[in-house]
């Protein structure tokens, strides 16, 4: 390097500090400005005005303060689209028409992408119309971990790994705050079942509950900055989550050091003395149990209302107390409703359609394609029969707070219709189940044997046959406030498979589900697509999967047991799910998902990470950078990866982590890094993937801290939890 430009690489380096330096500063002020104006508005207000403030006035509002011209919160559900609005005291629709919207693909979806650049896309257009939408606080995304197969709202979160989970969360919740809309991660914690969610109490080692439970929201708190959390309905050892001495007081606000607010699910305070004592901010919902009953609230008699003034007016609760929520909810709306520079949002645009589908299109998981069955052509010989209810019922109505009101749901026959315009489409319903309302099942409105009957002569003059089947959004299905209560395809649709394959030889599954489910129909169809949820564009975006035009690249968020019993919960009994007397013990600890199947030796029927492409692809020259590495060191993982099909296409590489020596149990391997690559057909990329020691450390309960074990590692790399190309060793110390 010459004088010059070592001049100008030291100008370079200077000013680059330099500004950095400044906009930390510029942060910090900003940050104390907004601290000094909060204690100003605090020392104004009455106490009844403060109490006020912590709790709910309708059913989606909080009160503010008119004469100070502090504004109303305004909240809405939820992870994956602006719910329409609810009205004032009960949970019927407020018959408003201008507030349909983009429904988005569901977050298993989005976590099947493994892509979190596109979560920082779908979190942004979230924001949009949530903030379109005049709403201040955005009710998800949520992130319960995925323990079983039966939890009815699996569908709504980021599926069974801390990792993976952690690591799409962040880049969603900071593209809805861009808006000014905070995001409210839910429901904190342990809410990994809907039977029995409001009583049923959760007892699980702190291991677990550090390594397994916690990440996701440690990460929505400490990297994405989340302004507000929401807590549970259920107990841990023995105290409600909502208000829980070592979950929210202790590891929320002290430990992780959240400066936002804490929400109270609906209806899921139980005490003034704990709301107001372990952290509990804002209160809503009580007195409505969840979404089954309309009772009229009496917001005056909430815990955090008369009772809380009461307290705090006779001394038993200090000033303090109320003073910290109102300071974190003013924050927040500093954050949102009370910044000077917010943006507008917007609703129903094309690129959030764009967004939509992409999302869809990338989360599409590929499980099954014998002698190619897909793609299809679109040749004019061809007929295709696409038969099942899924083909045509809407999938964003029904499954609880998450339901929306899109403008428009594009069905899978109609996405197949538009694409396919030479070949010949026919449709048969073939099964039937009832309106999709919550905590009732209706029953089907149709003869099931005719169905039956009208679609196998259906599948008989077809080529092709597509079975659009899986779950639906009805109780007891992929549904909030209940559990599913059986693994197989409901409805009959395992009969009816058979009768079809008995008329035609070319069958292939497009299975429309947020959950596992039993197929021990498998080898009677060539081709499976796992489509999840897609909510607006998910016609358009199976169509463009089954048509060829995108190549799938998704990869499954969690495990597929072959049974039910091989799930790690469901293994050790009711004990363990889904609990006797309201108790239940995490017996499985922290073999969750893969972990146990593979440390186990249970071969699941897919495995996490697992997902077909149209093209193949050859990872080569896997390295690690040293042998040895220091606690503070980090480790990089390199390799080539090579798409040696004939079409363009995406493969994720997967990195996971094991001790097989250790003072500890351990799961045989862990996913501790990920990165996807989009390679033309013939094209080979470097990859790399960084992982910092220190996310190798186990939680010790000896010591109740991180501890990261000295010794022998293994590395392992390939394309799915099951499909390793190669096993290095390191050693740290
Ligand atoms: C759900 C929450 C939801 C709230 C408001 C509750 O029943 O558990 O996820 O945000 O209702 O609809």
């Amino acid at each position: 390097m010459n004088l010059v430009s070592k001049y100008y690489t030291v100008i370079i380096c200077f000013s680059l500090t330099f500004f950095t330096t400044i906009q930390v500063q510029s942060q910090e002020s900003k940050h104390q400005k907004m601290e000094a104006k909060i204690d100003s508005i605090l020392s104004i207000l009455t106490l009844e005005e403060k109490v006020a403030m912590c709790h709910a006035q309708s059913k989606f509002s909080t009160k503010g303060v008119e004469r100070l011209g502090i504004p109303e919160i305004w909240m809405a559900d939820g992870p994956h689209g602006v719910r329409a609005e609810i009205s004032w005291d009960d949970w019927a629709y407020a018959g408003w028409t201008n507030d349909s919207i983009t429904a988005f693909p569901a977050l298993t979806c989005l976590a099947s992408t493994f892509n979190p650049k596109l979560a920082g896309e779908f979190g942004f257009s979230l924001g949009e119309e949530a903030r379109y939408r005049k709403k201040d606080v955005l009710l998800g995304p949520g992130v319960n971990i995925y323990r079983t197969p039966m939890n009815g709202r699996n569908f709504e979160y980021m599926g069974e790994d801390p990792f993976l989970a952690s690591t799409m969360v962040v880049p969603y919740i900071k593209g809805v705050q861009k808006n000014g809309v905070a995001a409210c991660i839910k429901h904190f914690a342990l809410n990994n079942q809907e039977l029995w969610r409001d009583k049923v109490n959760v007892e699980v080692s702190d291991r677990a509950l550090y390594e397994i439970y916690l990440p996701a929201f440690k990460a929505a708190v400490q990297k994405a900055n989340v302004w507000s959390i929401m807590g549970a309905y259920n107990k841990f050892r023995g105290q409600y989550t909502t208000h829980h001495e070592l979950l929210t007081k202790k590891i929320l606000k002290q430990d992780w050091k959240f400066d936002g607010v804490v929400i109270s699910d609906w209806s899921s305070a139980h005490t003034t003395e704990e709301a107001a004592m372990n952290g509990l901010d804002i209160e809503m919902g009580t007195g409505t149990d969840g979404l089954g009953t309309t009772t009229a609230n009496h917001y005056d008699q909430y815990f955090l209302a008369s009772p809380f003034l009461k307290k705090l007016k006779t001394g038993e609760i200090p000033v303090s107390v109320v003073d910290d929520k109102v300071r974190r909810i003013l924050r927040l709306m500093y954050r949102t409703n009370m910044s000077s520079n917010r943006p507008l949002g917007r609703a129903n645009n094309k690129e959030h359609h764009d967004v939509a589908r992409k999302v869809a299109t990338e989360g599409i998981v590929l499980l099954k394609n014998d002698n190619n069955f897909f793609p299809i052509k679109d040749d004019k010989n061809i007929t295709i029969a696409v038969i099942g209810e899924n083909a045509t019922r809407s999938m964003t109505a029904g499954g609880g707070s998450s339901e929306l009101k899109p403008k428009f749901e594009i069905s899978p026959l109609e996405g197949l219709k538009a694409r396919y315009k030479n070949a010949k489409i026919i449709h048969s319903m073939g099964f039937a189940s009832g309106r999709s309302v919550y905590d009732q099942i209706m029953p089907s409105p149709y003869d099931a044997d005719s169905l039956k009957i009208e679609a196998i002569k259906v599948a008989q003059k077809a080529d092709i046959v597509l079975f659009v089947g899986g779950l639906s959004k009805s109780h007891l299905q992929d549904c909030e406030g209940d559990d599913r209560r059986q693994y197989k395809l409901p409805f009959g649709q395992e009969e009816l498979l058979n009768d079809i394959k008995e008329v035609n030889k070319n069958v292939g599954f497009v299975l429309i589900t947020g959950n596992a489910v039993e197929m021990p129909w498998l080898n009677k169809v060539d081709g499976v697509i796992q489509t999840w949820y897609l909510g607006s564009m998910a016609g358009h975006a199976i169509a463009d999967v089954i048509s060829g035009d995108v190549n799938p690249s998704g990869k499954l968020p969690f495990s597929f047991p072959k049974k039910l019993e091989d799930n790690g919960a469901i293994s050790f009994g009711p004990t363990s799910y889904p609990g006797v007397d309201m108790n239940q013990e995490y017996k499985e600890d922290i073999l969750v998902g893969y972990r146990w199947h593979d440390t186990k030796k249970i071969e699941p029927q897919y495995a996490f990470g697992y997902g077909l492409s149209y093209t193949n692809f050859k990872i080569k020259n896997i390295a690690v950078d040293n042998k040895k590495y220091a606690k503070n060191g980090t480790i990089t993982i390199t390799c080539d990866v090579t798409n040696t099909g004939n079409s363009n296409g995406a493969e994720v590489v997967q990195v996971y982590v094991g001790k097989s020596k250790s003072k500890v149990k351990r799961a045989l391997k862990e996913l501790k890094g990920f990165s996807k690559v989009f390679l033309k057909n013939g094209e080979t990329q470097a990859v790399s993937v960084t992982i910092d020691v220190e996310k190798l450390a186990f939680y010790d309960e000896s010591i109740s801290d991180w501890n990261i074990e000295d010794g022998t590692y293994e590395i392992y790399v390939g394309n799915a939890s099951n499909n390793i190309s190669k096993k290095m060793n390191i050693t740290v110390n």
